[in-house]
């Protein structure tokens, strides 16, 4: 797809793998998700995401909250980054640290977040990776899957934009299940963020 100047320019946060954020680069090149990733932020340096970011050319950016005079001082620094960027959507894709109540506020209804387990239970501080799959399966649960959901300033609160039910098996392990879930987060995300910018939520 030709990107032009009407297509909407979308940041990805990481801090690990960036599974997500290939399959919606991925997204971008089959048509599925009429945006552009332009710009790719990790909360570590070493995650692999970085390296598919450098692999499509894509601009990326370490944010290390820690490493500035104060909080506000961090959130006022990435908002600006996103703004000089012309950024209109973000997505969090296994962004691992708090994001900074200036950037809520500076892109309410534009920042979504993928979670890997059917919101609201199995969310919350300390459910993420394979913590929220070994508590599903702790529970007998039969059925898990990817949630995505607008981001406000508490951790997986905000509204449920989608989700897609997966089996739990018997059988299973948190690797199995995460490959799983894994699997279906891949296609929802592309095709909730489709829908967001497309403006089919009903957002006040
Ligand atoms: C995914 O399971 C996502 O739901 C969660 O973190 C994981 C990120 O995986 N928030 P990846 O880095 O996109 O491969």
């Amino acid at each position: 797809m030709e990107a032009n100047k009407t297509t909407p320019r979308l940041a990805v946060f990481i801090s690990g793998s960036g599974s997500n954020l290939q399959a919606l680069i991925d997204a971008t090149k089959s048509g599925i998700l009429s945006a552009e990733v332009v710009y790719v932020v990790s909360s570590l340096r070493k995650a692999y995401g970085l390296l598919r970011a450098a692999n499509e050319g894509i601009e990326s950016f370490v944010f290390k909250s820690k490493k500035y005079p104060s909080p506000e001082a961090a959130g006022e620094d990435i908002v600006q980054r996103l703004r000089e960027r012309d950024i209109d959507y973000i997505a969090l894709a296994g962004y691992l640290s708090l994001i900074p109540p200036e950037m809520v506020k500076a892109y309410r209804n534009r920042i979504v977040n993928i979670h890997n387990a059917l919101l609201p239970k199995y969310g919350g501080k300390g459910m993420y990776g394979h913590h929220t799959h070994q508590a599903v399966l702790a529970a007998n649960e039969k059925e898990s899957g990817p949630t995505v959901h607008l981001v406000d300033e508490i951790y997986d609160n905000g509204r449920i934009l989608g989700q897609k039910q997966v089996p739990v098996h018997p059988d299973d392990t948190p690797d199995s299940l995460s490959e799983r879930v894994l699997e279906q987060e891949h296609k929802l995300y592309a095709r909730v963020l489709q829908k967001l910018i497309k403006g089919e939520y009903d957002l006040d």
